[in-house]
C-alpha cells in the first residue's frame, strides 16, 4: 500500500471540491440554513430542536437513542422540544435569567439534554461538568463562573461544596434525594409540573451560550467562553467534515463535560437534524462494536486513545459484528497514529479522518475531509472560511516545511469571545490578528499540517488536557509532599501519561504506600483522569532563579533527551 497518500473514495460527498470552495467560500452563505436569517430571531437551542420539531417532517424522527447498561431510550425533535421546555419554564420559575450561569454536573442521560437546551432556551449559559471530576475541580469551576445554579445527582453531590460557594443559590437534583439535608429542586417533580411549552428567550448571535473549563500550563483552568454564533460552523463543519446527511445515525463517544461532546456531540448532528446515539457506562471493545452495529451507525466520531485500544483488541473483536452501515469515521484529540489508520483500513475498510480543533476553536478548523487524499500522519488541510498558517514568535507567516506557532487568523464564527472575567489573558492569545494554538506545527507543499507537539507544557493523556500546575498544586497539599513537578511523558495507547517528580517533607520516608497514598488524594481530589500514573522522589526539584519549576528539564531528563539550555537554572 502507498502510505504517502491513501485516496478517495467514489462518494456522494458534501465538499467535493475543496480547493475550489476554500478560494471561495463565505460564512454568510451557511446564514440561509438557520430560521434566524429570515426572522430574525437568534437562539442556538432552537436551531437545533425546535426548528425540526415543527417541521411536519421531521418532528417524529428519532433525535436521541440513549443507551446505557440500565436504560434504552428514544426520543423525537418533538419529545426534546417538549422536554426543554418544560426544564426552561422550571429555570424561569427559580429566577433564572439570560446571561446567568448554570451548570451539569452528571452523567450522559436523556435529562442531561433536557437541562441543556432549556437554559440555552432561557438565554442563560451552560457550563457541563464532566462526571469524573472531583471536589477541587467542581469547586474551581463553580467558584470562579459565579454559577447560580447546579443541575446534578444526589451522587455527585459529595463533591460538591455547596454550603461554601456563595454564588451558587440553587442546585436541581435528577433523582432520589432521600438523605439529603438542604433544600433541592426536584428535577422530575418540577418537570412534571412544567408546561411543555415556552417562549423561548431570543437573544443576540454574540451572546453568551457556552462555558467550557480548559487547562492551561499555569494558573487555574480557565473559563472558555463561547457565544450562539458558533452555529454556523457547527453545522457547516458537521456537513462538510463529518459529511453528515439527512438518514445519517451518528455516533460521538466524547462526554459533553469536553468541548468536542457539546460542538459534535450535540450542536453538529442536532443543528443538521440528523440521528444522535449517546451512550453511557464504560468502555469495551465488544459493547462498542455492539453499539455500531445495533444502532446501525453509519458516522463515527471518536479519538485516538480508543480506535488504539480497539487496535489492541485485534480484529477478532469485531469479527462477531456487522458494521456494513459505517461509512464515515473521524478522529479528534491527539496525534492520529500512522498505523492506527492502516488498522482502520483493514478493520472498517475505511480511513479514519483526522480533525484538528482545540476548546478554544469552538469548532473543527484543520480535518481531512471525505473528499480530499489522507496523507496518514497529517491533520489535513483548512476547512473553508478558515486561515490556518505557521508563523514565528513575532507574528510572521512562515514559508511551507518551517515548524512554528500553528496559528488561525481571527475571527472564525466558533472563535472563543472571551476568557471568564480575564480580558488580559484573552488578548494574550493573539499577535497580529492571528489566534496563537499552543500546539507546534508546519505545512507541506500542498497545504496540509502536520502536527508536531505542545509549545506549553500542556499534558494530553488520552485525549484530555490536563494543566501541570492543577496537578502540582494538588500534590502539594498532601502533608508529605514538599515540592512538585508535573510532565507528560510519551505513552503507546494514552498519548502520554502524567508524570510526577515530587520531594517529600521532612519525617516522611519513601514507601509504595506512601505514593499510593499520594496517587489517591490527587484522585480523589481532582480527578482520576489527572492523576498521576507515575510517582518518584527526588532531592530537588529544578527550578529557575525566579522559582519558575523547569518542567523542561525533567522531562529532559526523563527521555535521556540533551538538556538545552540550563542558564537560568537556580544553583
Ligand atoms: C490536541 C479538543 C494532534 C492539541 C477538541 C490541541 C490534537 C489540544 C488534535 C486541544 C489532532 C486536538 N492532532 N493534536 N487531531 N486534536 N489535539 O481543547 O494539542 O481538549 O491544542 O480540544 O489537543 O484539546 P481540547
Amino acid at each position: 500500500m502507498n502510505m504517502e497518500r491513501i485516496g478517495v473514495k467514489e462518494g456522494n460527498y458534501h465538499l467535493s471540491n475543496y480547493d475550489k470552495t476554500y478560494q471561495q467560500f463565505d460564512w454568510d452563505e451557511v446564514k440561509q440554513a438557520f430560521s434566524w436569517s429570515r426572522t430574525g430571531k437568534v437562539n442556538i437551542a432552537y436551531e437545533a430542536i425546535d426548528r425540526h420539531a415543527e417541521n411536519p417532517m421531521k418532528t417524529d424522527q428519532v433525535a436521541l437513542i440513549y443507551s446505557s447498561p440500565d436504560r434504552e431510550e428514544t426520543y423525537t425533535f418533538s419529545d426534546l422540544k417538549q422536554s426543554s421546555n418544560q426544564f426552561a419554564n422550571v429555570l424561569k420559575k427559580y429566577g433564572i435569567e439570560k446571561g446567568d450561569r448554570v451548570f451539569i454536573f452528571m452523567p450522559r442521560s436523556p435529562e442531561f439534554y433536557s437541562a441543556f437546551f432549556g437554559i440555552l432556551k432561557v438565554g442563560a449559559i451552560a457550563g457541563p461538568l464532566f462526571e469524573a471530576f472531583m471536589e477541587q475541580a467542581v469547586r474551581d469551576r463553580l467558584e470562579d463562573s459565579e454559577a447560580s445554579m447546579l443541575v446534578t445527582t444526589p451522587e455527585l453531590l459529595e463533591r460538591v461544596p455547596h454550603k461554601e460557594l456563595a454564588h451558587l443559590k440553587q442546585i436541581v437534583l435528577v433523582g432520589e434525594d432521600d438523605n439529603k439535608e438542604g433544600s433541592f429542586i426536584d428535577f422530575h417533580e418540577e418537570m412534571n409540573q412544567a408546561s411543555k411549552s415556552f417562549d423561548v428567550e431570543w437573544v443576540d448571535l454574540e451572546d453568551g451560550m457556552l462555558l467550557h473549563y480548559t487547562s492551561g500550563s499555569t494558573g487555574k483552568p480557565k473559563g472558555v467562553y463561547h457565544v450562539h454564533h458558533a452555529m454556523i460552523q457547527h453545522y457547516q463543519t458537521a456537513k462538510w467534515v463529518l459529511d453528515l446527511h439527512e438518514n445519517d445515525v451518528y455516533w460521538c463517544t466524547a462526554d459533553p463535560g469536553w468541548v468536542t461532546g457539546t460542538s459534535y456531540g450535540i450542536f453538529g448532528p442536532w443543528l443538521n437534524g440528523v440521528t444522535n446515539v449517546v451512550v453511557g457506562g464504560r468502555f469495551s471493545p465488544e459493547n462498542w462494536y455492539k453499539t455500531l452495529q445495533d444502532y446501525e451507525v453509519t458516522v463515527w466520531y471518536s479519538a485516538p486513545t480508543a480506535f488504539r485500544k480497539l487496535m489492541s483488541a485485534g480484529s477478532q473483536a469485531i469479527e462477531p459484528f456487522d458494521l456494513s452501515k459505517l461509512r464515515h469515521i473521524t478522529s479528534v484529540g491527539e496525534p492520529l497514529n500512522p498505523e492506527v489508520i492502516v488498522w482502520g483500513l483493514e478493520a472498517f475498510k475505511l480511513r479514519i479522518h483526522d480533525t484538528w480543533w482545540m476548546t478554544e476553536t469552538g469548532a473543527q478548523v484543520i480535518c481531512n475531509y471525505p473528499a480530499i487524499d489522507i496523507k496518514p500522519g497529517s491533520m489535513g488541510k483548512p476547512v473553508p472560511g478558515v486561515v490556518a498558517s505557521i508563523i514565528d514568535n513575532e507574528g510572521n507567516e512562515l514559508p511551507p516545511n518551517q515548524m512554528g506557532n500553528l496559528a488561525i487568523k481571527a475571527p472564525w464564527p466558533s472563535m472563543m469571545r472571551a476568557i471568564w472575567k480575564r480580558p488580559e489573558k484573552y488578548e494574550s492569545y493573539f499577535l497580529n490578528n492571528w489566534y496563537i494554538s499552543g500546539d507546534s506545527a508546519y505545512y507541506d507543499e500542498e497545504g496540509y499540517f502536520w502536527f508536531q507537539g505542545r509549545l506549553d507544557d500542556v499534558i494530553n493523556t488520552s485525549g484530555e488536557r490536563v494543566g501541570p500546575f492543577e496537578v502540582e498544586s494538588k500534590l502539594i497539599e498532601h502533608p508529605a509532599v514538599a515540592e512538585a513537578g508535573v510532565i507528560g511523558k510519551p505513552h503507546p495507547e494514552r498519548g502520554e501519561i502524567i508524570k510526577a517528580f515530587i520531594t517529600l517533607n521532612e519525617g516522611y520516608v519513601q514507601s509504595d504506600e506512601l505514593l499510593d497514598d499520594i496517587r489517591q488524594f490527587v484522585k480523589k481530589g481532582l480527578s482520576a483522569h489527572a492523576t498521576p500514573r507515575e510517582l518518584e522522589v527526588k532531592d530537588s526539584i529544578p527550578k529557575t532563579r525566579s522559582g519558575k519549576i523547569m518542567r523542561r528539564l525533567l522531562k529532559s531528563w526523563e527521555l535521556g533527551l540533551p538538556t538545552g539550555d540550563v542558564s537560568t537554572l537556580e544553583e
